[in-house]
């Protein structure tokens, strides 16, 4: 732990997953996958923003629009003193609406990417001086024995951004049973949800012109071989990102443009010309669908705000 002011820096209090063998195990399937989490390095936390500020890339800006537009309301849902618990803070943008209003009891930003997290907890600790922040590294996919850093407030989990999305509707699921134990009974969750739409905006926002989402995407491999020894050639390898109607999400891919072999520390993979390394999920709901699955994880909807142009929601849930 290490502290500056208000703010106090906590290290990843979960046994850390294991990048190699997630790597190996995912690359040996049959569709081959590296779980999204694993884009979030330096460079892949910079690219996220570049991604966030694309004229293509709706759904920050529409997410903005709406908190701004709804702050009162959602800080009374919230109700005051609270302590505000964010997963997958990253630079903490929608946050810093939230926080300028609710004014919590403390905040606790928790993300994989530590450079991400220590940038925004530091911008914020000078934009909000009187803020206590207990950042945390961590990973939300595993429980975090948050009471470590919690007060007597009540708590609020914020997930903005849809990155739930990112998650398969079973993981997400049980993600919310997870945090429903966290909050406690009558706790609060305010959860961003990209909505569905016509697939030809959602093929634009993850092929955006500039080329960002491919580097960004890329950026995984960059990463494999310089934190794990491995041998991927990047240039033989191009970005493949659509819509899957059925399973209602956007799925993205690096499909290799050639018949070549890949070796990750001791480990050879074989790839067919066009095979691809299925690399994330980016799951569309409705407003009913997405209340469904919060029900079923025993929440309440109490609140839905959206957009104008209803491109994206943001749930206020309330643990039953
Ligand atoms: N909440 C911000 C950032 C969204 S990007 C926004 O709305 O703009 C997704 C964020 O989640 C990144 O900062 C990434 O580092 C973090 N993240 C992704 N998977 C994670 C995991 N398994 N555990 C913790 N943080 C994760
Ligand atoms: C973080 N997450 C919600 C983003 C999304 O839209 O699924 C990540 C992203 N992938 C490509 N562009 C943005």
């Amino acid at each position: 732990m290490s502290s500056s002011g208000r703010v106090t820096f906590h290290g990843v209090v979960v046994p850390p997953s294991n990048f190699l063998e997630d790597v190996v195990a995912g690359l040996a399937l049959a569709q081959k996958a590296v779980p999204p989490k694993y884009f979030y390095d330096a460079r892949g936390s910079e690219l996220f923003e570049a991604i966030c500020a694309l004229p293509e890339y709706y759904p920050t800006r529409a997410e903005i629009s709406l908190t701004s537009q709804h702050v009162d309301a959602i800080a009374q849902f919230a109700g005051p003193g609270c302590e505000l618990i964010e997963y997958g803070s990253g630079a903490s943008t929608k946050t810093r609406i939230l926080i300028a209003k609710l004014r919590p009891e403390a905040y606790i930003p928790v993300d994989i990417s530590e450079s991400a997290l220590r940038g925004a907890a530091e911008k914020l600790a000078s934009e909000f001086p009187w803020l206590e922040i207990r950042a945390v590294t961590g990973d939300f996919g595993r429980p975090l024995a948050l009471s470590a850093f919690g007060g007597s407030g009540r708590k609020v989990v914020y997930f903005p951004g849809s990155t739930i999305g990112n998650l398969t509707r079973e993981e997400a699921l049980a993600f919310l049973h997870m945090t429903r134990g966290q909050v406690g009974p009558g706790g609060g969750m305010l959860v961003g949800v990209d909505l569905k739409k016509d697939p030809n905006v959602l093929h634009a926002a993850y092929n955006d012109a500039g080329g960002v989402t491919a580097r960004f995407n890329l950026n995984l491999l960059a990463r494999i071989n310089a934190e794990l020894g491995a041998d991927f050639a990047v240039d033989r390898f191009v970005h493949y990102a659509f819509y899957n109607a059925p399973m209602g999400r956007i799925e993205m891919h690096l499909a290799s443009l050639e018949r070549q072999a890949v070796n990750v520390g001791a480990y050879r993979f074989w790839f067919a010309a066009g095979e691809t390394v299925h690399t994330e999920n980016s799951c569309k709901y409705s407003i009913d669908e997405f209340q469904a699955l919060a029900a079923q994880a025993g929440f309440r909807g109490e609140k839905v705000w959206t957009d104008k142009d209803r491109l994206f929601s943001l749930h206020g849930l309330v643990a039953a």
